[in-house]
């Protein structure tokens, strides 16, 4: 299989054995066009999104690993990855996203920043590849259920958004608004949340290197099931977090609420710290199962504070955690 790389990181694979003929001609033609500069990427990325259906492959997204910011803890399987997914708006099964997440539509895709920054504006996905050098990071990520997954993200950190947009001085919090199309998602029609669904974050900790802003995993840009084309992963927190999908960044005074603050304020807080010393109310936060490892009668791991990612500390200084759950 030959390997090309294009000036923007997404790797272009060129595999006759497995593609009808019509397919590979078509696309033959369409990267004749891109290299002489005659289609965006992002319409190349659509083009080969719309093939990585047929086939269940993505385009690939060259990124140089972050050897600080990635655990060495074993990888969770691409396909546990995949199919063991939250995503409310294809359904609340596990298994639903993937099942019904092809009806998403990545391309064209914008993102919106507004609110307080003196410098507003819409990006594209070509933009948002080409904003700051893509990262591989291998992430712990740890949902509210008790269970938790390792996987290779793609992307860079949030603080490189901040930078360009410049916040004005009133801009306290960071509002991530996603997608609610129900011509797209048929989950949306449920009431089992607000839509869209929306998360938030102080300033302080949308700015953390840790905090990426995610464009790919395990090489390739993301299936749409684990919330393409673009999304948040914060290590630290549980998983609901880090949203999906997004369309919106929205700088803000106040507070923002968010989907599962509204939906259950006694269960989900606005920080959401993974803290081992403070259960859910049906869950205890004391321990996981690691997706994949040893099955459901494995024996559990023991949860860290903050997920093992302790660099988060002084974000929290003389806050009682207990409160600001
Ligand atoms: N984002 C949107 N838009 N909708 C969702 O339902 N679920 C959240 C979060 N982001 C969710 C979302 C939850 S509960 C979790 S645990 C993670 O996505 C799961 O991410 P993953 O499926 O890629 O592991």
């Amino acid at each position: 299989m030959l390997i090309k790389r294009s000036p923007n990181g997404i790797e272009l694979p060129f595999s006759s054995e497995i593609t009808p003929r019509a397919v590979f001609e078509a696309r033959r033609s369409f990267i004749r066009q891109a290299a002489v500069g005659a289609v965006s990427s992002a319409a190349l990325l659509e083009m080969m999104n719309r093939e990585a259906f047929a086939q269940g492959t993505h385009p690939k997204l060259a990124a140089k690993l972050n050897p600080a910011y990635s655990a060495l803890d074993k990888q969770t399987a691409y396909k546990d990855a995949t199919t063991y997914n939250n995503f409310y708006e294809f359904g609340t099964d596990k298994s639903d996203p993937a099942q019904n997440a092809g009806t998403l539509r990545t391309r064209p895709w914008t993102v919106a920043i507004e609110g307080e920054v003196k410098k507003p504006m819409t990006l594209d996905l070509d933009a948002l590849l080409k904003l700051a050098p893509l990262e591989e990071r291998v992430y712990r990520l740890r949902c509210v259920e008790g269970w938790s997954m390792v996987i290779p993200w793609v992307g860079y950190s949030f603080s490189e958004i901040i930078k360009k947009v410049e916040p004005t001085g009133n801009a306290k919090y960071v509002e991530f608004i996603t997608l609610a199309d129900n011509k797209q998602m048929p989950g949306v029609g449920s009431r089992v949340l607000q839509w869209p669904y929306t998360e938030g974050l102080r300033i302080d900790e949308a700015n953390h290197p840790l905090a990426l802003l995610t464009l790919g995993m395990y090489g390739e840009t993301l299936p749409n099931q684990n919330g393409a084309p673009v999304r948040m992963v914060l290590p630290w927190k549980y998983g609901f977090k880090s949203a999906k999908s997004i369309v919106k960044i929205r700088f803000v005074k106040d507070q923002p609420r968010t989907s599962w603050n509204l939906s259950a304020p006694s269960e989900y807080g606005f920080y959401s710290n993974v803290n081992p010393n403070v259960d859910h109310p049906r869950w205890s936060q004391a321990s996981e199962r690691r997706i994949g490892e040893d099955g459901f009668l494995a024996r559990k791991r023991k949860t860290l504070m903050y997920n093992g990612y302790n660099d988060v500390a002084s974000l929290y200084a003389g806050m009682d955690l207990k409160k600001f759950f």
